[in-house]
């Protein structure tokens, strides 16, 4: 397993938008459905490799607010395939420490699905080797103005920012596979000073080197928040 120990500074929370399943798919002519499979696949890997490079939050992108305008059975298969998710990798969660979140709106899921949400967060809601947190029925507008009504007359930067990010905190490197440069309404508030890292590779085919090699452009980055680098000042 490769460290992170030749980086200048670790990406404590990583962001990922999984894109480019159907692509992956299209490639070899199986149906999306395979793609999305595979896709899964990448996550389990990710997921396995992400406490070794010192991530300590990673937040991924399952489904968004907009994916409901898929046809209705690629939203079945997709919403079919978090359930067997949950269902076949909960115990290893566990058994890995890592601690499963899931964000985003619940209210339009299946009774079914909720009910096995709350028990894979239940059951893994100890564990401290890495916070997981997956976004389905997720949008960034959605869940800011979501925390704006929450806060009412205590609306703040800061009170947002504490809200929004709880312990987790920003996001300090966000990547996008498949080639498309756009954030598709994740986590608008919490990547104000995300680095960014855009691969051509489709999220089916990402691998722990892909995620080590994003790491490593990170950790070359001058990250100065506003203010000049400690040598020019
Ligand atoms: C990402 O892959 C998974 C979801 C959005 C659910 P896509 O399904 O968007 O794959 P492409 O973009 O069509 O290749
Ligand atoms: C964003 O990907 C959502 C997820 C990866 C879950 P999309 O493929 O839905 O986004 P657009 O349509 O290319 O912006
Ligand atoms: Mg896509």
């Amino acid at each position: 397993m490769q460290s992170t120990c030749d980086s200048k500074q670790n990406a404590d929370h990583v962001a990922i938008i999984m894109d480019g399943n159907g692509r992956w798919a299209r490639a070899q002519n199986l149906p999306r459905s395979a793609g999305h499979r595979a896709g899964i696949d990448a996550l389990r890997r990710i997921v396995r490799a992400a406490p070794g490079h010192g991530i300590r939050t990673l937040t991924v992108f399952a489904f968004s607010a907009d994916n409901w305008r898929r046809p209705a059975n690629e939203v079945a298969i997709l919403m079919q395939l978090f359930g067997e998710f949950l269902d076949a990798e909960t115990e290893d969660l566990v058994r890995d420490g890592v601690r499963l979140s899931i964000i985003g709106r619940r209210d339009r899921l299946s009774p079914a699905l909720v009910a096995e949400i709350e028990r894979s967060e239940q059951a893994t809601q100890f564990g401290d080797a890495l916070h997981l947190r997956v976004a389905v029925d997720y949008s960034a507008r959605a869940a800011i103005a979501d925390a704006a009504r929450a806060l009412g007359p205590n609306v703040s930067e800061e009170n947002l920012t504490a809200t929004l990010t709880g312990e987790d905190g920003d996001v300090d490197l966000l990547i996008r596979t498949a080639g498309e440069r756009r954030l598709s309404d994740f986590l608008l508030w919490e990547c104000a000073y995300a680095e960014f890292v855009f691969t051509p590779r489709l999220w089916p085919d990402f691998t722990e080197a892909d995620l080590a090699g994003a790491l490593a452009d990170f950790g070359a980055r001058n990250r100065t928040f506003g203010a000049i680098p400690a040598e020019a000042a």
